[in-house]
């Protein structure tokens, strides 16, 4: 699942204790493992072998170049939503062939980002974006890939903010409108429009939603081959599930067991846009203690990182599980989640300095006692943590460092109050 565990009563990531790293680079911090990301993106690679498919990690997720890199180096490819993803793919040294370009709302600018940097495929998600692309491919004489992606109405059975393809939400065309664009723009030269493209929402946590979306997106290939159309790429998406709670994800071999029969000898280019599944369960945020307060009948521990350093709980009411650095002895495990239940826990909301009753990183929580100065790791906080944090209340954002076996190093460093003010001097 992952390389933090517990020794000698003390929390490390791969062969360094998080204390070292918390001494040298302050709290709050993201703390990645190498081998957290690798052993995932391998295990995706190794279960889908058989299609061998183009896997696009989601820069999203975790958008560090050092990371990119690391994908990079294992071969691969990106799946970016804006110029700035595609920036960041590309000075990671990217394959330009390797990347995918989704979104709803792509600007006239970064489309000619795309084409200028000869991406792979541009996943368009509606008839005006199609216009649009069609426009600048012509008037460029570019010629450009393109899959349509297509909304195939399944309920992922995630939560309803990161629920992609029922057909109540912005993503992607209907089967029926999908048809049509086929009719109006399959049969011209400077976008070829050659695939289908599904993302149906993150994180899925049973392989059914995706068996019921393959299976409309291949029905939709057929007839668009039936009446003439040269389609020869499927992306089927991310959205594989991380553990948070326990380890409740299907592994990749589950997920591929259902998937790869069904696209097994279809003649398509399979392309896959993992970030979650990879980058989940790589990364923790190691947050201090601060203080200790009681309000009425509860117990609020109050620690370095808010809202603005991780957004999941408050955002989504997400469960990320927290425990101490360096616990009591009796209190060392190397359990997760909710699972893990002690005599002598006690009863606390780990909350953080931000001024809103919604900053709340663990809440109805039981924890080893605490004090001032003790660490916390909250677990499962590689994935859309750093990217989704803010400066609200003018805070800097955390540093990352990435573990490799027994030495670390500084990703990004802390940002500083003059990274605050910098573009409004
Ligand atoms: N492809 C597309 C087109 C996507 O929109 C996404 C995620 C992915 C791939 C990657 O999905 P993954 O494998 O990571 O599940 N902020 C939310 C997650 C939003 C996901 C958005 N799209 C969270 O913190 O849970």
């Amino acid at each position: 699942m992952d390389h933090f565990s517990y020794r000698n009563n003390e929390l490390f990531c791969e062969d360094v204790p998080v204390t070292r790293i918390a001494d040298n680079v302050g709290t709050p911090a993201y703390v990645y493992s190498a081998a957290t990301f690798l052993h995932h993106y391998d295990a995706v690679t190794k279960a889908f072998a058989a299609l061998d498919p183009v896997i696009c990690y989601s820069i999203k997720s975790c958008a560090n170049l050092h990371i990119c890199r690391l994908l990079r180096d294992r071969g691969a490819g990106f799946d970016v939503v804006s110029g700035g993803e595609l920036v960041r793919a590309l000075e990671a040294g990217a394959d330009p062939a390797k990347i995918v370009f989704a979104g709803v709302g792509k600007t006239d600018e970064e489309i000619h980002g795309a084409i200028d940097a000869e991406i792979g495929w541009f996943n368009v998600e509606s008839e005006a974006e199609l216009e649009n692309l069609i426009a600048i491919a012509e008037s460029r004489r570019a010629a450009v890939r393109a899959a349509l992606r297509v909304n195939p109405d399944v309920d992922p059975k995630t939560h309803r903010y990161t629920s992609t393809g029922k057909k109540e939400t912005k993503f992607g065309v209907d089967l029926e409108r999908a048809r049509r664009a086929f009719e109006t723009y399959g049969r011209q030269n400077s976008v070829q429009l050659c695939g289908i493209h599904l993302h149906i929402g993150s994180p899925v946590n049973t392989v059914a939603p995706y068996v019921q979306a393959i299976e409309k997106g291949l029905a939709l290939i057929n007839e668009l081959r039936s009446d003439g159309f040269k389609i020869d790429m499927l992306d089927i998406g991310g959205g594989f599930g991380a553990h948070y709670k326990a380890a409740e994800a299907p592994a990749a071999v589950k997920y591929a067991e259902a998937i790869v029969p069904l696209l097994k000898g279809k003649d398509l280019q399979i392309i896959m846009e993992p970030g979650r599944s990879i980058a989940a369960n790589a990364g923790i945020l190691v947050t201090k203690t601060l203080y200790l307060k009681k309000s009425g009948e509860r117990d609020f521990l109050i620690v370095d990182a808010g809202m603005n350093d991780l957004l999941r709980p408050s955002l989504y009411e997400a469960y990320h599980f927290a425990w101490p650095v360096k616990p009591p002895p009796e209190f060392v495990t190397n359990e997760r989640g909710e699972n893990v239940s002690l005599p002598g826990l006690l009863p606390m909301d780990v909350v953080g300095p931000v001024c809103e009753s919604g900053d709340f990183l663990a809440k109805d929580r039981r924890l080893p006692p605490m004090k001032r100065d003790d660490l916390l790791a909250v677990f499962s906080s590689g994935a859309y943590g750093m990217v989704m944090t803010s400066h609200y209340n003018s805070r800097p954002n955390p540093p990352e460092v990435l573990v490799e076996g027994d030495s670390f190093r500084i990703i990004r460093r802390r940002e500083t109050y003059e990274d605050l003010l910098a573009a409004e001097r």
